[in-house]
């Protein structure tokens, strides 16, 4: 192979530079040419794709966001849209592509290697919620930009006595809510892979209160939502003070965490190399801190269990 292409689709994450710049380091390390596809599908249906060399990828390992852009491409679920980003393929002389993005950019990535073109996808997303990985960049990045915005909430709720119920993002999984809870001494943890009872959680905070706690901190995820109602309910229930704050996109962006580098890093190298031995529709991975690489189909098959071990450690320790 003597071409290749990279791009960043989906949600974007912090390190999604890190593992641009070590793709296009590595494919010119081994004799290769890179193209930069910008906002993802989008930029290879359109033919919005660039020449990148050693330098066009200096200064960005420490930023966050992603310099190709990203974006989500409705155009390219189609039989067309895929076509056509099939013939901006050849017409641009892109013979496989490294895509860095989550479980629907794998989705896409298996769609062009059906139709001839070799992809490698790396997981990128702040959720990790891809099976086939432990780990997706932009993870430890987000947990510890959570963790900090929920100290510094918890600051203020300490100050005021009052209870706070912070919303972190995960649509679809509460891997972020777990950690930055168990991070933040979270008195409780909400995630939509564990059901609930509010009541449940307002008994708990009245247990707490009699041993001494005056403040609490309620981690909930995003694909529970309602955090607005359940300050309410708290509030009514307990007379505490309480307050509602969701965090929001400020989890996507900031300079990527050591980890994030580092892992961006060694899974761009990983891909590269994948596809310089002419092999495609794979996925990278981390798997007990080794870089593995399965099958797409298979990857996007996977199931990753939710850590009830690690919850339960969390509900223990947060009385
Ligand atoms: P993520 O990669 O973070 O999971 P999305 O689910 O938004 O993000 O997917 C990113 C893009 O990947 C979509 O906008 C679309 O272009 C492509 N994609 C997603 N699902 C599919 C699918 N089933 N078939 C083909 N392409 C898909
Ligand atoms: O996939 C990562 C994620 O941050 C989810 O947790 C969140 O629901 C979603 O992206 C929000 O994405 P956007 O606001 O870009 O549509």
């Amino acid at each position: 192979m003597k071409t290749i292409g990279v791009l960043t689709s989906g949600g974007d994450a912090p390190g999604m530079n890190a593992a641009v710049r070590a793709v296009v380091r590595t494919a010119i390390s081994l004799g290769m040419n890179v193209k930069g596809i910008s906002r993802g599908y989008n930029g290879l249906i359109e033919g919005d794709i660039i020449d990148l060399d050693v330098r066009s990828v200096s200064d960005i390992i420490h930023r966050g966001g992603t310099v190709l852009y990203t974006a989500r491409s409705p155009r390219f679920k189609t039989e067309e849209g895929v076509n056509e980003a099939v013939e901006n393929c050849k017409k641009f002389g892109i013979e496989g592509i490294v895509v860095i993005g989550g479980d629907g950019s794998y989705r896409g990535a298996r769609d062009l290697s059906l139709k001839g073109i070799p992809c490698v996808g790396i997981p990128g997303t702040i959720d990790n919620d891809i099976s086939s990985t432990e780990y997706a960049i932009g993870f430890d990045t987000a947990m510890n930009t959570a963790m900090e915005m929920v100290d510094k909430i918890r600051d203020t709720a300490q100050s005021h006595d009052r209870c706070s119920v912070v919303e972190v993002m995960g649509r679809h999984a509460g891997f972020l809510a777990l950690q930055c809870g168990i991070a933040v001494g979270a008195t409780a943890i909400l995630v939509p892979e564990v059901e609930f009872n509010l009541n449940d959680i307002i008994n708990k905070i009245r247990e707490s209160q009699k041993t001494g706690k005056q403040h609490f901190v309620i981690v909930v995820a995003e694909g529970v939502g309602g955090v607005d109602g359940m300050a309410k309910e708290i509030e009514a229930q307990t007379g505490i003070e309480t307050r509602a704050t969701i965090l929001g996109h400020v989890q996507r962006g900031g300079s990527p965490t050591v980890r994030d580098r580092v892992y961006a890093t060694r899974f761009g190298y990983a891909a590269v190399h994948l596809l310089n031995k002419g092999i495609g529709n794979r996925v990278v991975g981390m798997n007990h801190g080794q870089v593995v690489d399965y099958d797409i189909y298979e990857a996007l098959n996977m199931k990753k269990p939710f850590d009830t071990e690690m919850f339960e450690v969390a509900n223990t320790t947060s009385i």
